[in-house]
């Protein structure tokens, strides 16, 4: 099995606990655990230290159905992150010689893993407009064919930080029925919105239908590992079967920590909100007032793309930006995307503020 080389996760952590400034994060700045409960010691003091339920506990994933009304625990599967979630949907789903058609830019995990399970990736671009990034429904009903196993994405989008909205999603799934495709939704960033209401969620459009997310980046707990499946109760039960080979449980603590973060999900949506909104408009700011860059603004999740005029490679840019400057950002060529870098905006201020002030100077000789 041939694994491709998954450059975006790779140059993160080479260099994200070294740099100076971080700006390569797409997730809210992680919550400290004080945050989450101050009532530490009573939480997790009676913990039991045992392995959980294997899908997830019940009062876990009892919060999560709350996120999909009318959904049943039978139709959640607990995972490690929302990258173990896509894992085991793709590695389930896939087998070699099948098709599946990805819209991007996109987080390059379900084509990387599709790739190496022996299936052909047929991307279909999101396209920069005065309206936004805007998918073309067109362009994906001709890219599908008999073969195409699943359509995927991530709603909201990154590194776009654009949405789908229910009819473009209800179009989608009128496309993957056309040859009985499964759709792959990645929504790790819903509730992550920089205004409007939660993002519409792929789940409940159709039939054959897998909704991957989990508490990483719109909570703010990427520490905690805790990501999800919904699904079908017969899929996510064959699922469940492919966990059993992966990691077979979360961590227990996590779960019970989850717990707490979904129960404050309102207050952790805010936070989420106050942040994003506050550092949009420092980097709008910075674009307007900053000659050779343009930005669409994001709708929603913890990154913006910066597109920038020239024709130098993404990649030297951010090598340079990293090595003479200290700022760590995340290449469009990372994202097959050349042109544009990648800045998160759920972190801190000032290191924002810093990191595109050396950025201007960097790029401006
Ligand atoms: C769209 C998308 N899905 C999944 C992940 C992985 O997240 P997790 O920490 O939940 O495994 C990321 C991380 O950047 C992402 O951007």
């Amino acid at each position: 099995m041939q694994v491709p080389s998954f450059d975006l996760e790779r140059w993160q952590s080479l260099h994200e606990h070294q740099v100076e400034i971080n700006l390569s994060e797409s997730g809210v700045k992680p919550l400290r655990l004080e945050e989450l409960t101050d009532a530490i010691g009573d939480v997790l003091g009676p913990t039991e230290l045992g392995y959980a339920q294997t899908n997830g506990t019940a009062a876990l994933r009892d919060r999560i159905a709350t996120l999909y009304p009318g959904t049943g625990l039978a139709e959640i599967l607990v995972t490690n992150g929302s990258s173990e979630a896509n894992f085991i949907c793709a590695w389930h789903l896939i087998e070699p010689g099948d098709e599946i058609v990805v819209v991007q830019p996109n987080y390059m995990q379900v084509a990387g893993t599709a790739r190496s399970f022996g299936a052909t990736v047929h991307p279909v671009w999101l396209e920069e407009g005065p309206d936004g990034w805007q998918l073309d429904l067109d362009a994906v009903a001709e890219t599908v064919s008999p073969r195409t196993r699943l359509i995927a994405f991530s709603n909201p989008n990154n590194p776009t930080g654009s949405q789908i909205d229910a009819a473009n999603l209800d179009r989608l799934c009128d496309i993957a029925a056309t040859h009985s495709s499964w759709i792959l939704a990645d929504e790790v960033y819903r509730g992550a919105e920089l205004s409007g209401p939660l993002t519409e969620t792929a789940w409940g459009r159709y039939d054959r239908t897998l909704v991957v997310s989990g508490l990483s980046k719109a909570y703010g707990l990427p520490g905690l590992r805790v990501g999800w499946v919904v699904g079908p109760t017969d899929t996510v039960a064959e699922l469940w079967g492919c966990r059993d080979y992966t990691s077979i449980v979360s961590g227990t603590l996590s779960d019970r920590l989850a717990q707490l973060a979904l129960d404050q999900r309102e207050q952790l949506r805010a936070r989420a909100r106050r942040i994003l909104l506050d550092n949009q408009a420092r980097v709008a700011r910075w674009v307007e007032s900053t000659d050779g860059y343009h930005q669409t603004p994001p709708r929603a999740g913890g990154v913006t793309l910066i597109g920038y005029a020239g024709s130098v490679g993404s990649a030297e840019l951010a090598e340079t930006l990293l090595i003479e400057h200290g700022v760590l950002i995340v290449p469009g060529s990372q994202f097959d995307l050349e042109g544009y870098l990648r800045v998160g905006i759920g972190g801190t201020a000032a290191p924002l503020a810093e990191g595109l002030a050396r950025l201007a100077l960097a790029f401006s000789q």
